[in-house]
């Protein structure tokens, strides 16, 4: 199975709750970076897993103990779908490590759907959503895939209608960001942010109703302006900041650099995914985004990606509603 890497279109932290875990309303979008994610199941017990990367950079060294979130993801499938025998993992890594890019929470994610579909009988949808949430804050929207609105700690998962088809290049600094450390250098800053109390229902459904209304007007070029043969309008305010970029890019000159040459190169909006370390340049046209990806190889470790929509086949047993 594809696990594919996600960008975080825009992502706003309201402050810190409660329970230590920060607020956040962030837009994730998967695009066509996939590690690939195999299992089978074997004899014996427990699970085992081998990883391989291609280019076998630094990058993208992961670890096979369950450290991993795919092998945590593994082992409490395995123990609540009451699955025998052992859960034989291999992933083929593409995704870089601490980049912002989610790919160990997809690894995670396509573990659950791929265990959740040979379980017999088929775990019910709230386990399976209740096991996303467990092994991390990032891992629902990739049950989900395509556009999906993100509330609470990330994990408050609504699909939304598939973006108009973009390209991006994703370009890495040298150096990675942990996510744990980039929300502390957040709170330093923000000593008094507490999150504002929970909504109610019907003020929560104006609320998405409004961010995604907000998302759809700040698009760099819309379907139907295409559709009626119109030239793209480019993006005028991007609406896809994130909180983030003012404390991560302090961390190295590099956030900076990236983000000019990306600009230079074109990119019609440019951001910085997740908590990073990656940044993406958004662009109407892959031949665009190919050009301003050999503009930028030279800096580090670059990619040419496509917004992937939501899979039609995604089964019936996550319960969320299809657009
Ligand atoms: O949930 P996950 O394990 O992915 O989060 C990693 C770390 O990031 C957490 O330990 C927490 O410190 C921080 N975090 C947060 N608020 C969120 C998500 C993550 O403070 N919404």
């Amino acid at each position: 199975m594809q696990a594919y890497a996600k960008l975080n279109l825009g992502l706003r932290i309201l402050g810190r709750r409660a329970d230590g875990y920060h607020e956040l309303r962030t837009v994730f979008q998967t695009v066509s970076l996939a590690d690939d994610v195999t299992l089978a199941m074997g004899a014996g017990r427990g699970v085992r897993c081998e990883t391989s990367a291609r280019g076998a950079a630094s990058w993208l060294a992961v670890p096979e103990d369950g450290t991993n979130l795919a092998v945590r993801a593994a082992e409490l499938a395995r123990e609540e779908f009451r699955l025998r025998g052992q859960v034989r993992l291999r992933l083929a890594k593409r995704i870089p490590v601490g980049a912002g890019l989610g790919g160990g929470s997809s690894d995670a994610a396509a573990v659950l759907r791929l265990l959740a579909a040979r379980a017999r009988p088929a775990p019910p949808a709230d386990l399976v959503w209740r096991l996303a949430a467990e092994l991390g804050s990032d891992v629902a929207p990739f049950l989900i895939g395509g556009t999906v609105l993100g509330l609470g700690r990330g994990d408050e998962c609504y699909p939304l209608p598939p973006w108009p088809s973009q390209y991006a290049v994703i370009a890495l600094p040298s150096r990675p960001v942990a996510t744990a450390e980039a929300f502390r250098l957040w709170d330093e800053r923000h000593p008094e942010a507490a999150a504002p109390p929970g909504l109610t229902e019907a003020a929560r459904s104006v609320k998405i109703n409004s961010f995604r209304g907000s998302l759809m007007r700040a698009l760099p070029a819309s379907r139907q302006a295409r559709d009626r043969g119109r030239p793209e309008r480019p993006i005028v305010r991007a609406g896809i900041e994130n909180d983030f970029e003012e404390v991560v890019f302090s961390l190295s000159p590099d956030f900076a650099m990236i983000r000019r040459a990306l600009r230079r190169a074109g990119a019609e909006a440019v951001a910085l995914t997740g908590s990073g370390a990656a940044q993406y340049g958004l662009f109407s046209r892959r031949e665009t985004a190919a050009a301003a990806r050999a503009r930028l190889a030279e800096q580090g470790p670059t990619w040419v990606v496509r917004f992937v929509a939501r899979q039609r086949r995604e089964p019936k047993l996550w319960g969320v509603v299809q657009w």
